[in-house]
């Protein structure tokens, strides 16, 4: 197996993600006004983000988020690098790559709720809806996706991936046998 070149399947193409992320910044322009403060979760929302705000006919601000979870699946997370600005009285969209059980989601969500911003809402590029363990809002969807684990446009697998400029479905036993498997496959030539 070693050195075999792997391609795993195309889900989403670089066209499609970037005419999904063109619609969420028409929704978000047409919903929200200048000041808008825009939070991304780190570090896998960083791509998204940067098309996104490209794409926005209203001035936004941005801060960044970011969490390290205690034990995956447990929903157990904690802020290591919270946000610069107070929200008090702010708009404010989270703005994350993917939402899957909905636990991390629902922590953050409450965590920035206390803080007693005007209004917070949800943009997420990729839902996995059928994932939800926790009902969780999504006020702003790019993509409903099916079970299956994802790479690329931000999202990695041990830090790897993130740099892809299309989403692919990855095989988790695969990754966890050879986190490179892919490596080859997706970006040579
Ligand atoms: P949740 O708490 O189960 O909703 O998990 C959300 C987080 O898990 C995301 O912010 C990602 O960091 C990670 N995650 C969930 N599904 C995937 C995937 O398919 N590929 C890469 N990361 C994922």
């Amino acid at each position: 197996m070693t050195g075999e070149v792997v391609r795993p399947r195309e889900l989403l193409s670089t066209a499609e993600l970037h005419s999904g992320v063109r619609r969420l910044a028409a929704e978000l322009s047409a919903a929200y006004d200048d000041g808008l403060l825009l939070v991304a979760v780190l570090k896998g929302s960083v791509p998204f983000l940067a098309d996104l705000v490209r794409h926005l006919t209203i001035q936004p601000e941005v801060d960044f988020l970011a969490i390290s979870r205690y034990a995956p699946g447990t929903g157990r997370v904690r802020i290591v690098k919270d946000l610069d600005v107070d929200i008090a009285g702010r708009d404010v969209v989270l703005v994350e790559d993917i939402v899957d059980t909905g636990l991390t989601l629902t922590y953050i969500v409450g965590e920035l709720a206390r803080r007693e911003p005007r209004s917070l809402a949800v943009c997420a590029l990729l839902d996995k809806a059928v994932r939800r363990i926790v009902p969780t809002p999504i006020a702003f969807t790019g993509f409903r996706i099916d079970d299956e684990f994802v790479l690329g446009y931000g999202l990695d697998f041990g830090e790897r991936y993130r740099n892809l400029n299309r989403v692919v479905a990855g095989d988790l036993a695969d990754l966890r046998a050879r986190p490179d498997a892919y490596v080859a496959g997706l970006f040579a030539g």
